[in-house]
């Protein structure tokens, strides 16, 4: 397994990670899945208080020694209420302290100043370890980091695949200057990448894979993984699959190939999904929200 320093700190974490949004189906295959990441070195375990997969994200890690990371979802953003968040969110896990706690999305509606500062109060208590936040563009990371006084900004967890590129447009290039990890979600596109409407893409990148004896799979994680801060998060509830992703974090692609899997997409593609996946990422975790 490949390992990759978090942000400016010396932590080290797998090259990729394990997501565990939208756990459902059959527990014990989910289960055997992570746990076979685990066992093949996968250290970075990523869940949010909104995917109600904290309790599951519990049982699986007690006793091991993991990187955690979970999120404050931001109807949950004032400063009493993050703090609130983060004493359940340690509950469901059943741990001391959360290595990595993220602000899940920006919320223009409370003071950025106000949330960072329970942030702060978190590391400085003991809850948490580092400060990571997600779905931020460059001004809302760049807010989110001037309204602290004490500690950096590690992470910022945005969506990013071969269909997806929009990081590459500025984020990428001030997450790298400023040494911030890219944890780059739904890295097939949530499953899309695969679908008849990127065959073409596809075709072609599981051409490239011959060389290699990589999957299509596997060679979309690795070309994530070789741009330098990123880590990319899978989720696979299929054992096989997981095997398969990990697997992803002990080869190398050489540079002309990776200029040619650049050459797939534009720059600049979010196949038009980006925003309109991102608002209904939204409003599927905030009905399940209002259920709870
Ligand atoms: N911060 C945020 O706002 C945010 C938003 C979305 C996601 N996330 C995080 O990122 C994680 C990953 O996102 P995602 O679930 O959208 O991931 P994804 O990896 O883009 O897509 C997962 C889908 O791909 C399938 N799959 C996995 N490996 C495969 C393989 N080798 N071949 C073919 N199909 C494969 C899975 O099937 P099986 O399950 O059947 O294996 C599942 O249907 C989430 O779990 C969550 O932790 C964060």
């Amino acid at each position: 397994m490949e390992y990759k320093k978090l942000g400016n700190t010396k932590e080290s974490l797998s090259a990729i990670g394990i997501g565990t949004w939208q756990l459902n189906g059959n527990a014990e295959e989910n289960e055997k899945a992570m746990n076979l990441a685990i066992e093949k070195g996968v250290n970075l375990i990523d869940t949010a208080e909104i995917y109600g997969t904290e309790n599951t994200v519990g049982k699986i890690i007690k006793g091991k020694k993991l990187f955690i990371a979970t999120k404050v979802w931001p109807t949950h953003f004032r400063y009493d209420s993050v703090l609130r968040a983060c004493e359940r969110s340690l509950g469901n896990l059943g741990i001391k302290q959360i290595d990595l706690y993220q602000l899940h999305w920006p919320n223009q509606g409370i003071s950025i100043k106000e949330t960072m500062k329970a942030m702060e109060k978190l590391v400085y208590d003991g809850k948490i370890r580092y400060i990571g936040v997600s779905n931020f563009n460059e001004k809302e990371l760049k807010d989110a980091q001037e309204a602290m006084s004490k500690y950096e900004i590690v992470s910022n967890q945005v969506e990013y695949n071969l269909i997806e590129r929009m990081p590459e447009m500025n984020l990428i290039d001030y997450m790298k200057k400023e040494k911030i990890t890219l944890l780059a979600y739904s890295p097939f596109a949530h499953g899309a990448i695969f679908k008849k409407k990127y065959v073409r893409v596809i075709e072609s990148v599981k051409e490239l894979g011959k060389k290699y004896n990589k999957t299509a799979g596997q060679m979309l994680l690795r070309w994530l993984i070789q741009k330098d801060i990123v880590i990319p998060l899978t989720k696979a509830s299929n054992p096989k699959h997981m095997l398969e992703n990990i697997a992803a974090a002990d080869f190398n692609i050489n540079q002309k190939d990776m200029e040619i899997i650049d050459s797939l997409t534009p720059k600049d593609s979010n196949a038009g999904l980006s925003k309109f996946k991102g608002l209904i990422e939204y409003y599927l975790i905030l009905r399940a929200f209002l259920r709870l």
